[in-house]
């Protein structure tokens, strides 16, 4: 997609201004978010028109207008051309999802990551995903393995409702519950004990919640998938920072940190990590 907003804007930029521009660009659907790096901000409706002509389903372009924050990782965006339409229809491996970018967290650079903790879960595996957002885990991992249920958590209503959408949306609502909360009050009152694979999807604060976690595992026993953000200069020391913070964040339990690697990258030497960690019963 980068080369080709390169070409579509090549006549209005010069190379380093494009190479600002690109790497943030997404296409969620109808919807296309991009940040504008302030010595651009006066040109924002001429790159905004141009998307609009030359993505055949692009409706709305949205400018970032700051990070991603609060409770909810959501973000504010500035409609810079096209209809005032947060909400839209995304595919990824085979499943339909409806988001709202601007009430929701998305990113359609999570796709590979799920579908790789999707081929790891094993048939019958009961899985709780505590910040589930639109529920865009749970839904690829029951599309691709026949698990025995799913448990989403969200603490945002409007995301919550969209997770029920979604896995209604591509027929899975037998096997996916979706609960409305904190993540520690639900795990506390209703989902103690019952799963073999926890997801952790929340790098700026899973540390907080690791021991929900493991109360979420049945008999102890289970596989958690967590993430996390880490500051470094490069991706090697990137994998030791993120490995000596996985082994405390689990220093209490018994456990093997089985995997671990590099999402991708969120900032100028700011990594996504996420660890596969084996939890065991016992110290
Ligand atoms: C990074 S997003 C999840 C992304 C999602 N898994 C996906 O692939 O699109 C983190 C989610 O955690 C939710 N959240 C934040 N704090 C929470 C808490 N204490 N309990 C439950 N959910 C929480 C947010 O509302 C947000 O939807």
């Amino acid at each position: 997609m980068s080369t080709f907003l390169k070409r579509l804007l090549g006549n209005i930029f010069t190379e380093s201004e494009l190479s600002k521009l690109t790497s943030s660009f997404d296409v969620i659907g109808t919807i296309v978010i991009l940040k504008i790096p302030d010595t651009l901000i006066d040109k924002r409706h001429v790159i905004a028109a141009t998307i609009l002509d030359n993505i055949k389903s692009a409706r709305s372009v949205y400018m970032q207008t700051s990070p991603i924050i609060g409770d909810y990782r959501t973000r504010k965006l500035e409609l810079i051309a096209g209809d005032d339409n947060p909400i839209t229809f995304y595919k990824e491996y085979a499943c339909r999802f409806k988001v709202d970018v601007e009430q929701t967290y998305f990113s359609p650079r999570l796709s590979t990551e799920r579908f790789r903790i999707a081929s790891l879960t094993s048939e019958n595996e009961v899985v709780t995903n505590m910040f589930a957002g639109v529920g865009t885990f749970s839904v690829i991992i029951c599309k691709y393995r026949n698990v025995k249920k799913i448990y989403n958590v969200d603490i945002n209503r409007a995301a919550h409702e969209l997770s029920i959408y979604n896995s209604r949306l591509n027929k899975m609502d037998e096997k996916i519950e979706c609960f409305c909360g904190d993540a520690k009050e639900i795990v506390s009152s209703s989902l103690t004990g019952k799963s073999n694979r926890v997801l952790m999807p929340l790098p700026e604060k899973a540390k907080y919640f690791v021991k929900d976690a493991v109360d979420c595992l049945e008999e102890g026993r289970g596989v958690i998938h967590f993430f996390l953000h880490v500051g470094a200069d490069s991706k090697k020391s990137a994998i030791e920072i993120g490995k000596a913070e996985t082994e405390d964040a689990f220093s209490e339990y018994s456990h093997d940190v089985q995997f671990l690697h590099i999402v991708r990258e969120v900032g100028p030497r700011f990594y996504q990590l996420v660890s596969d960690v084996v939890v065991k019963k016992g110290n």
